[in-house]
Formats: C-alpha cells, structure tokens, sequence
C-alpha cells in the first residue's frame, strides 16, 4: 500500500504545524555564547501568580546561554518586526553575532537581569528560569516574569502557513443576539446575576396539552429559571431548583444554548440560557402555573424560539 506521501496526498504530520497560529518571542540572551537572539513561536505565557512564560527551545547558543545564566529576555516581536525575525530565526549565534549587525535591532538593558532587550516589541518581559524540561524533540524553559511592560500602541506579528500576518485592529463582533427588554425586566436580571460578568442560567421547558410551565419572579411570569453558579452541574442544579419551588421533573436533554445581550436603554448584561426539555412529574406549587398563550414577554419568546 502506497504511504500518504507516495501516492501524492498532502503528509498530515508533516503540515499540521502549519495550521496553527503563534506570536513571535525574540528571545534574548547573554553567556558565554555572546549576547544572542533567537526567534521562537512557541513562546507563551502559561501562568498568572507567578508570571511564568515558556519557551520551547533546541539545543543551540539560546539554550546554552540560558542553561548558564537561567535568565532570558522575551521580546513579543510587533507587526513591524518580521525582518528582526527573519534575522534572528534564520542565523544561529554560532554563525553570526546577530545583534551586532548594524541597523536591525535596536536594544537596551534589562533592570533585573544581564540581557539585552529588544525596542519596538508589543511585550517585553524578563525573565528568570525556573525549570528546565526536555519535551519531546525541544526543550522547555519556562521563566517567572521578573518585570514586564507592553505597548498598547503595538500589536503582534502572527506567524501561520508559514507566513507572517497583521492582526485586524477590529474586533470580532459579538454573535450574541440582542434582546431589548424593559428596565425592570433588567434588573430583575441584574438582581438574579449577582454581579456575575455573564448572567448563566439553565431554564426548565415544561409543556403540557399545549400548555407551558411559568415562574413567578417578582411581577412577571418567566420559564423556570436558575442562575448557575461556576463550577455546579447545570442539571443538578435546575432539578434542585425546580423541586424548591414544587416542581417535581424529569430532566431530560438540552434544547440548546441562547446568548444575549439583554438591554434597556444604557444598560446591558450579558446573558446566558441553557435551556433543557424537562417532563412534569408533580405539581405542588404556588410559584409556578400553565400559560396557554405567553405573556409579552421578548425574553421568554427568544428562548422558546427553536435553536
Ligand atoms: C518564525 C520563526 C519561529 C521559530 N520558532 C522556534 C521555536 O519556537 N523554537 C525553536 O527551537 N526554534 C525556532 N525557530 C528557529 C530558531 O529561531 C533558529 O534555529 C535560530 O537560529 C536559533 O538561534 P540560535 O542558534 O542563535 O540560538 C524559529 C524560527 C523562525 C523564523
């Protein structure tokens, strides 16, 4: 049988790298391989306290400096930086002393650590190593950010397909539908959200001879609804809900997910339903009755609307 390279098809493993989508760390160093640069994609920051970075490196002066002095500067490259790159990832120390090159790089001195750093970066950070780990055919460093600074102005160069690329200086529009709602719908939301960033919240469709299960909250009628707290079980939590206000259910599967951005004048709240089909089981409740025809209400009529 023919490999996938023999017989023309495109070798998955050997492309897959491509597809991704990295910054650009310059990494900086001084040892006694000489004050060095490196260009490295896969530098990331993978902690918040401490503030720690990685860097997935082989075995070249980088890592040699690094291994010696366990300190390294990270210089997240900015879209005006690709020929840096191109120098800093296309020649190895050993072959040049690339930041001696006039006319490239313009550095300065880190305040914490005996590296150079580089100007012009979106993110500059120093860093102290602390551990060192063979991963697969790389090596990881990861440093704790001693001091970090970044430039609102700068964005970073993207590296994929093996091209450089511009982030869009517009942001993606939020796919959340809008809902207008009144102001006293919304802070019925605000009061439930309890300062949650996002209201979420799993509703209870319950229908019956063509009827629908609504909850009093304050003055209107809404679908069975809880907030969900982080972490709980969405199910779990809405049959416990449902039992508290004489609900007695069989919670059965999800309906789908409805996102929104509630809003009443110039306020907004972000909000989330999980919406699951539940069947009755008892009803024993002062909170909660039928409705045949649905009370005008816009957020109720969006989440019954078919996923
Ligand atoms: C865009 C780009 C990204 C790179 N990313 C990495 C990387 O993440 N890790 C790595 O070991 N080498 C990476 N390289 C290759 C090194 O930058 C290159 O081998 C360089 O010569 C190493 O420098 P040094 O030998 O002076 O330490 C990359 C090269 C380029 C152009």
């Amino acid at each position: 049988m023919l490999s996938l390279k023999e017989s023309g098809m495109p070798e998955i493993m050997d492309n897959v790298h491509r597809y991704f989508a990295t910054t650009v760390g310059l990494i900086t160093t001084k040892g006694r391989s000489g004050q060095n640069i490196m260009a490295a994609e896969w530098t990331m920051h993978i902690s918040y306290d401490p503030m720690l970075v990685a860097v997935f490196v082989h075995e070249s002066p980088t890592y040699w400096n690094i291994k010696e002095t366990r300190a390294f500067g990270v210089n997240i490259a900015s879209d005006d930086q690709t020929d840096m790159v191109n120098i800093a990832g296309g020649y190895s120390g050993t072959e040049i002393a690339k930041l001696a090159i006039p006319g490239n790089f313009k550095t300065y001195l880190a305040k914490h650590i005996d590296v150079p750093m580089i100007k012009g970066c979106a993110l500059n950070a120093e860093c102290r190593v602390t551990a060192i780990e063979k991963i697969g055919d790389h090596i990881m460093v990861v440093g704790e950010a001693v001091s970090a600074k970044f430039d609102e102005n700068k964005f970073p160069l993207i590296y994929t397909r093996g091209n450089y690329r511009k982030l869009s200086r517009s942001k993606i529009p939020s796919a959340r539908k809008s809902v207008r709602v009144t102001p006293a719908q919304i802070s019925q939301f605000e009061k439930m959200s309890a300062g949650q960033f996002v209201l979420k919240a799993a509703v209870a469709l319950i229908r019956q001879d063509g009827k629908i299960l609504l909850q009093k909250f304050d003055d209107s009628w809404v679908l069975p609804m809880v907030i969900v707290g982080k972490g709980a079980n969405y199910e779990e939590t809405l049959e416990k809900h449902l039992d508290s206000i004489g609900v007695s259910p069989s919670v059965g599967k999800i309906r789908g997910i409805k996102r929104m951005t509630l809003k009443a004048g110039k306020t907004e709240l972000r909000a989330n339903f999980i919406g699951f089909d539940c069947k009755l089981k008892s009803l024993e409740s002062s909170d909660a009755k039928w409705f045949a025809s649905l009370p005008g209400n816009v957020v109720l009529r969006t989440l019954l609307e078919k996923p």
